[in-house]
Protein backbone atom coordinates (compact mmCIF):
# COMPACT_ATOMS: atom_id res chain seq x y z
CA UNK A 1 0.00 0.00 0.00
CA UNK A 2 1.50 3.20 -1.25
CA UNK A 3 2.28 5.82 1.51
CA UNK A 4 0.62 8.88 1.12
CA UNK A 5 0.02 12.13 2.28
CA UNK A 6 -3.90 13.48 1.87
CA UNK A 7 -5.46 16.15 1.95
CA UNK A 8 -8.90 16.71 3.46
CA UNK A 9 -10.07 19.42 1.57
CA UNK A 10 -9.80 17.83 -1.91
CA UNK A 11 -12.21 19.31 -4.70
CA UNK A 12 -15.00 16.78 -6.33
CA UNK A 13 -13.51 14.80 -9.21
CA UNK A 14 -15.22 16.30 -11.61
CA UNK A 15 -13.87 16.26 -15.33
CA UNK A 16 -14.62 17.16 -18.63
CA UNK A 17 -13.39 14.70 -21.37
CA UNK A 18 -15.50 13.06 -23.73
CA UNK A 19 -12.88 10.89 -25.59
CA UNK A 20 -14.03 7.34 -25.11
CA UNK A 21 -17.25 5.64 -24.78
CA UNK A 22 -16.60 3.05 -21.68
CA UNK A 23 -17.02 3.83 -18.38
CA UNK A 24 -15.13 1.96 -15.98
CA UNK A 25 -17.86 1.81 -12.95
CA UNK A 26 -15.28 3.10 -10.84
CA UNK A 27 -13.27 6.46 -9.08
CA UNK A 28 -11.54 9.03 -11.43
CA UNK A 29 -9.19 11.25 -10.54
CA UNK A 30 -7.25 14.14 -12.02
CA UNK A 31 -3.47 13.42 -12.18
CA UNK A 32 -1.08 15.90 -12.72
CA UNK A 33 2.50 14.31 -14.31
CA UNK A 34 5.23 16.93 -13.27
CA UNK A 35 9.02 16.93 -12.78
CA UNK A 36 11.11 20.37 -13.54
CA UNK A 37 13.52 17.57 -14.96
CA UNK A 38 13.20 16.77 -18.39
CA UNK A 39 13.56 13.13 -19.59
CA UNK A 40 12.27 11.59 -16.35
CA UNK A 41 9.04 10.04 -18.66
CA UNK A 42 6.52 11.91 -18.08
CA UNK A 43 4.93 12.14 -21.58
CA UNK A 44 5.94 8.74 -21.68
CA UNK A 45 3.71 7.95 -18.10
CA UNK A 46 1.07 10.38 -19.01
CA UNK A 47 0.64 8.17 -22.23
CA UNK A 48 0.99 4.74 -21.35
CA UNK A 49 -1.46 5.12 -17.92
CA UNK A 50 -3.82 6.57 -20.42
CA UNK A 51 -3.58 3.51 -22.85
CA UNK A 52 -3.70 1.09 -19.72
CA UNK A 53 -6.73 2.86 -18.47
CA UNK A 54 -8.30 2.92 -22.00
CA UNK A 55 -7.63 -0.99 -22.16
CA UNK A 56 -9.37 -1.36 -19.12
CA UNK A 57 -12.30 0.16 -20.41
CA UNK A 58 -11.76 3.30 -18.62
CA UNK A 59 -12.53 6.91 -19.81
CA UNK A 60 -9.41 8.96 -19.93
CA UNK A 61 -7.84 12.38 -21.57
CA UNK A 62 -4.26 13.41 -21.93
CA UNK A 63 -4.01 17.22 -21.63
CA UNK A 64 -0.97 18.57 -23.27
CA UNK A 65 0.36 21.22 -20.94
CA UNK A 66 4.32 20.97 -22.34
CA UNK A 67 5.24 23.87 -24.89
CA UNK A 68 7.57 20.90 -26.34
CA UNK A 69 3.88 18.79 -27.45
CA UNK A 70 5.30 15.84 -26.74
CA UNK A 71 2.04 13.96 -25.92
CA UNK A 72 0.01 16.07 -28.77
CA UNK A 73 3.13 14.58 -31.32
CA UNK A 74 2.67 11.15 -30.19
CA UNK A 75 -0.61 11.03 -30.96
CA UNK A 76 -0.41 12.08 -34.43
CA UNK A 77 2.52 10.34 -35.31
CA UNK A 78 0.04 7.29 -34.16
CA UNK A 79 -2.66 8.36 -36.31
CA UNK A 80 -0.60 9.21 -38.98
CA UNK A 81 0.46 5.52 -39.27
CA UNK A 82 -3.07 4.19 -39.13
CA UNK A 83 -2.71 3.33 -35.61
CA UNK A 84 -5.16 6.02 -34.25
CA UNK A 85 -4.38 6.11 -30.27
CA UNK A 86 -7.61 4.62 -28.04
CA UNK A 87 -7.89 7.76 -25.85
CA UNK A 88 -8.01 11.92 -27.10
CA UNK A 89 -4.65 14.03 -26.61
CA UNK A 90 -5.98 17.82 -26.15
CA UNK A 91 -3.70 20.50 -26.00
CA UNK A 92 -3.80 22.79 -22.83
CA UNK A 93 -3.60 26.37 -21.61
CA UNK A 94 -3.88 27.97 -18.80
CA UNK A 95 -7.79 28.48 -19.23
CA UNK A 96 -8.06 24.32 -20.54
CA UNK A 97 -6.23 23.63 -17.12
CA UNK A 98 -8.56 26.14 -15.20
CA UNK A 99 -11.76 24.61 -16.68
CA UNK A 100 -10.19 20.53 -15.88
CA UNK A 101 -13.59 20.34 -13.62
CA UNK A 102 -16.40 20.28 -15.90
CA UNK A 103 -19.72 17.97 -15.68
CA UNK A 104 -18.16 14.69 -16.71
CA UNK A 105 -16.93 12.59 -13.21
CA UNK A 106 -16.47 9.15 -15.19
CA UNK A 107 -13.48 10.34 -17.07
CA UNK A 108 -10.26 10.43 -16.07
CA UNK A 109 -7.72 13.59 -16.86
CA UNK A 110 -4.22 13.05 -17.29
CA UNK A 111 -2.17 16.40 -17.46
CA UNK A 112 1.24 15.96 -19.17
CA UNK A 113 2.65 19.28 -17.41
CA UNK A 114 5.66 21.40 -18.27
CA UNK A 115 8.94 22.10 -16.51
CA UNK A 116 8.17 25.13 -14.92
CA UNK A 117 6.35 28.62 -14.92
CA UNK A 118 2.53 29.52 -14.30
CA UNK A 119 1.88 26.31 -16.30
CA UNK A 120 3.40 23.94 -13.54
CA UNK A 121 1.03 25.89 -11.20
CA UNK A 122 -1.78 25.60 -13.52
CA UNK A 123 -1.48 21.97 -13.99
CA UNK A 124 -1.05 21.04 -10.36
CA UNK A 125 -4.01 22.92 -9.17
CA UNK A 126 -5.93 21.35 -11.43
CA UNK A 127 -5.43 18.21 -9.91
CA UNK A 128 -6.31 15.95 -7.34
CA UNK A 129 -3.10 13.88 -7.37
CA UNK A 130 0.55 14.84 -8.96
CA UNK A 131 2.28 12.49 -9.81
CA UNK A 132 6.09 13.09 -9.91
CA UNK A 133 8.43 10.29 -11.94
CA UNK A 134 12.52 10.33 -11.34
CA UNK A 135 14.69 8.41 -12.79
CA UNK A 136 16.62 6.07 -10.78
CA UNK A 137 19.65 8.38 -10.14
CA UNK A 138 20.02 9.78 -6.45
CA UNK A 139 21.08 12.75 -8.09
CA UNK A 140 17.68 13.41 -9.78
CA UNK A 141 15.82 13.02 -6.58
CA UNK A 142 17.08 16.42 -5.52
CA UNK A 143 14.65 17.46 -8.18
CA UNK A 144 12.36 15.15 -7.47
CA UNK A 145 12.05 16.00 -4.02
CA UNK A 146 11.97 19.60 -4.76
CA UNK A 147 8.96 19.28 -7.37
CA UNK A 148 7.04 17.22 -4.41
CA UNK A 149 7.33 19.56 -1.70
CA UNK A 150 6.17 21.98 -4.24
CA UNK A 151 3.28 19.70 -4.84
CA UNK A 152 2.30 19.08 -1.41
CA UNK A 153 2.01 22.34 -0.47
CA UNK A 154 -1.37 22.19 -2.24
CA UNK A 155 -1.99 18.43 -3.27
CA UNK A 156 -1.32 14.98 -2.62
CA UNK A 157 1.36 13.65 -4.64
CA UNK A 158 3.95 10.82 -4.35
CA UNK A 159 6.98 9.68 -6.58
CA UNK A 160 7.36 7.02 -9.50
CA UNK A 161 10.83 5.53 -10.26
CA UNK A 162 10.78 5.04 -13.77
CA UNK A 163 13.27 4.01 -16.11
CA UNK A 164 14.98 1.94 -13.20
CA UNK A 165 17.44 -0.66 -13.45
CA UNK A 166 17.18 -2.57 -10.51
CA UNK A 167 20.20 -4.98 -10.14
CA UNK A 168 22.38 -1.26 -10.13
CA UNK A 169 24.06 0.33 -7.05
CA UNK A 170 22.19 3.84 -8.66
CA UNK A 171 18.74 2.03 -8.48
CA UNK A 172 19.37 0.54 -4.50
CA UNK A 173 20.62 4.26 -3.50
CA UNK A 174 17.49 5.30 -5.34
CA UNK A 175 15.23 3.33 -2.98
CA UNK A 176 17.33 3.97 -0.23
CA UNK A 177 16.91 7.23 -0.34
CA UNK A 178 13.25 7.64 -0.59
CA UNK A 179 13.28 5.14 2.17
CA UNK A 180 15.26 7.15 4.62
CA UNK A 181 13.20 10.54 3.66
CA UNK A 182 9.89 8.89 3.86
CA UNK A 183 8.72 9.92 0.74
CA UNK A 184 5.33 8.70 -0.26
CA UNK A 185 6.17 6.61 -3.21
CA UNK A 186 4.48 4.62 -5.28
CA UNK A 187 5.50 0.90 -4.54
CA UNK A 188 5.33 0.22 -8.28
CA UNK A 189 8.66 0.88 -10.34
CA UNK A 190 8.85 1.29 -14.07
CA UNK A 191 11.67 -0.66 -15.35
CA UNK A 192 14.09 0.65 -18.96
CA UNK A 193 12.45 -1.44 -21.27
CA UNK A 194 13.51 -0.83 -24.86
CA UNK A 195 9.56 -1.57 -25.74
CA UNK A 196 8.71 1.87 -24.01
CA UNK A 197 11.81 3.59 -25.42
CA UNK A 198 10.39 2.36 -29.10
CA UNK A 199 7.06 3.58 -28.27
CA UNK A 200 6.86 6.67 -29.07
CA UNK A 201 3.93 7.62 -31.94
CA UNK A 202 2.58 3.96 -31.35
CA UNK A 203 -0.47 2.83 -29.37
CA UNK A 204 1.71 0.88 -26.62
CA UNK A 205 0.62 -2.71 -26.44
CA UNK A 206 2.30 -4.19 -24.03
CA UNK A 207 1.12 -2.09 -20.65
CA UNK A 208 3.73 -4.19 -18.41
CA UNK A 209 4.06 -2.50 -14.62
CA UNK A 210 2.08 0.39 -15.83
CA UNK A 211 -0.65 -1.78 -15.07
CA UNK A 212 0.08 -2.05 -11.42
CA UNK A 213 0.58 2.14 -11.10
CA UNK A 214 -3.19 2.13 -12.34
CA UNK A 215 -3.99 -0.32 -10.03
CA UNK A 216 -2.21 2.05 -7.20
CA UNK A 217 -3.98 5.18 -8.60
CA UNK A 218 -7.54 3.66 -8.29
CA UNK A 219 -7.20 2.71 -4.90
CA UNK A 220 -5.72 6.18 -4.16
CA UNK A 221 -8.98 7.71 -6.04
CA UNK A 222 -11.24 5.68 -3.91
CA UNK A 223 -9.30 6.90 -0.30
CA UNK A 224 -9.63 10.50 -1.66
CA UNK A 225 -13.48 10.14 -2.98
CA UNK A 226 -13.92 8.12 0.37
CA UNK A 227 -12.04 11.12 2.44
CA UNK A 228 -14.87 13.88 1.07
CA UNK A 229 -17.65 12.06 1.99
CA UNK A 230 -16.13 12.08 5.83
N1 LIG B 1 10.64 2.74 -19.02
C1 LIG B 1 11.43 3.28 -19.96
N2 LIG B 1 12.45 2.55 -20.47
C2 LIG B 1 13.27 3.07 -21.40
N3 LIG B 1 13.17 4.32 -21.90
C3 LIG B 1 12.19 5.09 -21.41
C4 LIG B 1 11.26 4.62 -20.43
N4 LIG B 1 10.40 5.63 -20.16
C5 LIG B 1 10.74 6.67 -20.94
N5 LIG B 1 11.82 6.35 -21.70
C6 LIG B 1 12.53 7.20 -22.66
O1 LIG B 1 13.10 8.30 -21.94
C7 LIG B 1 13.11 9.46 -22.77
C8 LIG B 1 12.40 10.59 -22.04
O2 LIG B 1 11.04 10.25 -21.86
P1 LIG B 1 9.88 11.35 -21.95
O3 LIG B 1 8.61 10.64 -21.64
O4 LIG B 1 9.96 12.10 -23.23
O5 LIG B 1 10.31 12.29 -20.74
P2 LIG B 1 9.79 13.77 -20.35
O6 LIG B 1 8.41 13.92 -20.86
O7 LIG B 1 9.89 13.78 -18.85
O8 LIG B 1 10.79 14.72 -20.97
C9 LIG B 1 12.43 9.08 -24.07
O9 LIG B 1 13.42 8.74 -25.02
C10 LIG B 1 11.61 7.84 -23.68
O10 LIG B 1 11.39 6.98 -24.76
MG1 LIG C 1 7.61 15.35 -22.15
Amino acid sequence: MMQTIMQSDMQTSQLACNSAVFGIGGEVMRLAIANAKGGVAKTTTSMYLAATIAHRGGRVCVYDADPQSSASLWADAAGDAGDALAFEVRPANLSTLSHLAGDDVDSWSIVDAPPQGKMLQASIHAADFVLIPTSDSPLDLQQAWAMLDEALASRPAAILVVKAEPATVAFRETMHALGEAESPRFDTVIPKRQQIKKALGTNPVNLYEYRDLLTELEEIARDLSHGEEE
